[in-house]
């Protein structure tokens, strides 16, 4: 181990790394109130106890108050974040970890109707298409404004004790100066290259003059922007010559293409099912014309693949963001020769989606990151060993085996199934998804090293439990596709479910009704639309699917646009009725008493799970607790301790699913915050 390529050292200036592995800046919206508090440094400092080299704090934090926090940015532009830096800065540094931060001005990245509602600025009248601002094209007094904003601002992070900064240039104010389709100025600061890099190194020069050499200053910038008009691969290699020769630049972090579309960002940060490590070349070709270290972060989310960046020479520092969202132990687990207990990141991109849908980052199969302050990611052995049932073996019941059987516990799990996986095994029957079953697969691999006792093919009944002589019986049954969402004819429709598992093949003329708004809408649709069908999706919401989320759309879209399926938003299925050989679908809105009607051979229905509850109610009876839950206890991440039933042997919960229907995160949270306790 003392020779893997990814744990030598790197100097960078006077700053020693202590291994090669970084976190690239990700603002995970843990701020609060702009401030990095103790959530945020928790999450920082689970990372460097780790063992990582150089956490990169932030993500876009904010350097003006025209640059309003979006995704609750850091407010860098006021004094009181430096005691609060100092904080994270220390704590991190008395673990070895270098510390940066990301700062930024968002330009027209942003809302006007955020912050102080301030309009928001960039180089031309043009609009970001994501954030849908029409800014106000910058005048000679918002430049000079807002470079001194980055000088105070960088000054700040000095002040606060930290290594260095990155300045953001992919998307934010400073790329729209340098691409020549979000610049319509004149001279000096628009037109030419070197006019358009002109703010950019304004600012540099501005920052260098205050902090002096011993601080570390990079860029993250755009080398190419991969559209036409945009900046090219030449330009970016100019791009990159230039900070190399302004020689107060210390290192560079790659970045290929555009983020002001969903589209775009998704190739740039690519989500599951697209190829991995997809702009790693390209950062090598630019590693290889300038003596400045690059760093380069984009779907390296194994460490062969880390390694092979680093033995391949194509970065100096390899960044891992959503790989340290699933786990944050990396660099612990490679020192400690067990990547094989990695937890996987499997590309979700819940956590990136979230922060774009104003909640805060969260990893799909990780409940305790960003909760690091109640949740653990190393769960502690139990003072007292207990016997626990589990039944149910999908996301659910796997984290409470996991959990329970890492305490310690003796753990026995019954699945009806012959095979773990619950909905994942749908989930990944598109070849797209089929990173999930990594969920499932570390799971199984955990429990096994805990001994936990798999019964498959078996349906959990009441006796069977007894037998088993329990103390504690979690019901993660999870639920069963519910089809009742018609006021007439649900009899003729069929489910999403019965598509994905193609139990029944898709018709010839198809609506898919969709008011669940999830994946398996989609998933389905996809399979539809496959089949050479017509297909039509209606949903009586806004917007169609809006748990699937921004990114997540994107591989959707590019499937079903090209099939030409048609997309109704805000019509909502009545009722069903058989019509000769075809389906007579009435449909109405909530806006109005308008029906219409229209015909389809095939109507699939995407309304959701019923809990598969039974085995929980028979045993209810006969638990101690009624089957209830103390809410404050389990926010508090206290055990449960709820008596209703003084002859009971055993304490009865129900997680996931088989509560009622939500996601994989929700799964995952219920088991660990209920079973860490026990
Ligand atoms: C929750 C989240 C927030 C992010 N915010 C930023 C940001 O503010 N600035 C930035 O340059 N990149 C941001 N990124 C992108 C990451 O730095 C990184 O480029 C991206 O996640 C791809 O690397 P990965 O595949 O290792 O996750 C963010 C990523 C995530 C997951
Ligand atoms: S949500 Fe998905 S992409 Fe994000 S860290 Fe977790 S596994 Fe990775």
């Amino acid at each position: 181990m003392k020779n893997d390529p990814l744990l030598q050292p790197f100097q960078l200036k006077h700053l020693r790394l202590k291994n090669r592995i970084m976190t690239a800046s990700h603002e995970p919206a843990y701020a609060e109130d702009g401030m990095p508090k103790e959530r945020y440094l928790a999450y920082h400092l689970e990372r460097a106890k780790a063992g990582i080299a150089l956490t990169m704090t932030a993500g876009s934090a904010a350097v003006s108050k025209d640059s309003p926090p979006i995704f609750n940015n850091l407010h860098v532009y006021k004094d009181e974040v430096v005691p609060w830096m100092k904080k994270l800065t220390d704590a991190c540094h008395d673990q070895g970890t270098a510390v940066m931060i990301q700062l930024t001005h968002l330009g027209r990245r942003t809302g006007w109707w955020k912050g102080d509602w301030l309009p928001v600025v960039s180089p031309s009248h043009r609009r970001e298409a994501s954030h849908r601002a029409f800014p106000k094209k910058m005048e000679d007094w918002d430049i000079a404004r807002i470079i001194k904003d980055y000088v105070d601002a960088a000054e700040r992070m000095k002040e606060a004790g930290l290594d260095g900064i990155e300045l953001m240039s992919y998307g934010h104010l400073m790329d729209q100066f340098c691409s020549p389709l979000t610049n319509t100025l004149d001279e000096p600061y628009g037109g030419s290259l070197n006019n358009r890099l002109r703010f950019n190194l304004e600012v540099l020069s501005a920052i260098r003059k205050k902090v002096g050499n011993e601080f570390i200053i990079g860029f993250r910038f755009t080398a190419d922007e991969v559209e036409e008009g945009g900046i090219t691969t030449d330009q970016g290699i100019e791009i990159a010559k230039i900070y190399n020769d302004s020689s107060q630049v210390d290192f560079l972090n790659i970045v290929r293409g555009r983020i002001d579309t969903d589209a775009g960002l998704t190739d740039v940060i690519p989500v599951m099912g697209m190829p991995s490590a997809p702009h790693l070349d390209f950062a090598g070709r630019i590693r290889a014309v300038t003596d400045i270290p690059i760093f380069h972060a984009a779907k390296i989310q194994d460490v062969a693949t880390a390694r092979h960046a680093i033995v391949s020479k194509k970065l100096d520092m390899v960044g891992m963001v959503r790989a340290h969202m699933a786990d944050p132990h990396i660099v612990r687990k490679i020192v400690e020769n067990r990547e094989e207990d990695i937890r996987p990141c499997v590309g979700a991109n819940y956590c990136l989606d979230r922060i774009y849908q104003g909640g805060e980052a969260l990893c799909i199969h990780n409940a305790a990151t960003g909760r690091e302050l109640t949740m653990p990611h190393h769960i502690s052995k139990a003072k007292l060993i207990r016997k626990a049932v589990v039944v149910g073996s999908g996301p659910a019941g796997l984290e409470a085996a996991r959990v329970l059987g890492e305490r310690g516990h003796q753990v026995v799990v019954f699945e009806a199934a012959a095979q773990p996986g619950g909905q994942i095994l749908l989930t990944v029957q598109s070849k797209r998804r089929a990173e999930m079953i990594s969920i499932i697969d570390w799971r199984i691999k955990q429990c096994n090293a805990f001994n936990v006792e798999f019964n498959f093919n078996t349906y959990a009944e009441l006796e069977m439990v007894i037998n088993e002589q329990p103390n504690i019986v979690i019901i993660a049954t999870g639920g069963y596709p519910d089809t009742e969402a018609l006021e007439k004819g649900n009899q003729w429709v069929v489910s999403t479910w019965d598509i994905l598992s193609r139990t029944i093949k898709p018709g010839n003329n198809v609506l898919l009704y969709d008011d669940a708004g999830d994946h398996a809408a989609l998933q389905a649709a996809e399979i539809i639309a496959d089949s050479g069908a017509k297909l039509e999706i209606m949903t009586p919401d806004r917007s169609f699917a809006p748990e699937v989320m921004a990114m997540n759309l994107v591989p959707y879209m590019r499937s079903l646009q090209e099939k030409d399926v048609i997309f109704t938003v805000t019509f909502r299925l009545k009722s069903v009725r058989k019509y000769g050989r075809s389906l007579r679908a009435s449909i109405g809105t909530d806006y109005s008493d308008l029906i219409k009607h229209q015909y389809y051979d095939q109507i699939v229905v995407n309304h959701g799970t019923k809990p598969m509850d039974e085995i929980y109610f028979d045993l209810k009876p006969l638990s101690s607790n009624h089957g209830e839950v103390n809410h404050e206890d389990l926010i508090l991440g206290k055990p449960q301790n709820l008596v209703r039933n003084k002859n009971g042997k055993f304490q009865l919960f129900r997680i996931g699913d088989a509560v009622s229907a939500r996601n994989t995160h929700a799964a995952i949270y219920d088991a660990l915050r209920l079973c860490k306790n026990f």
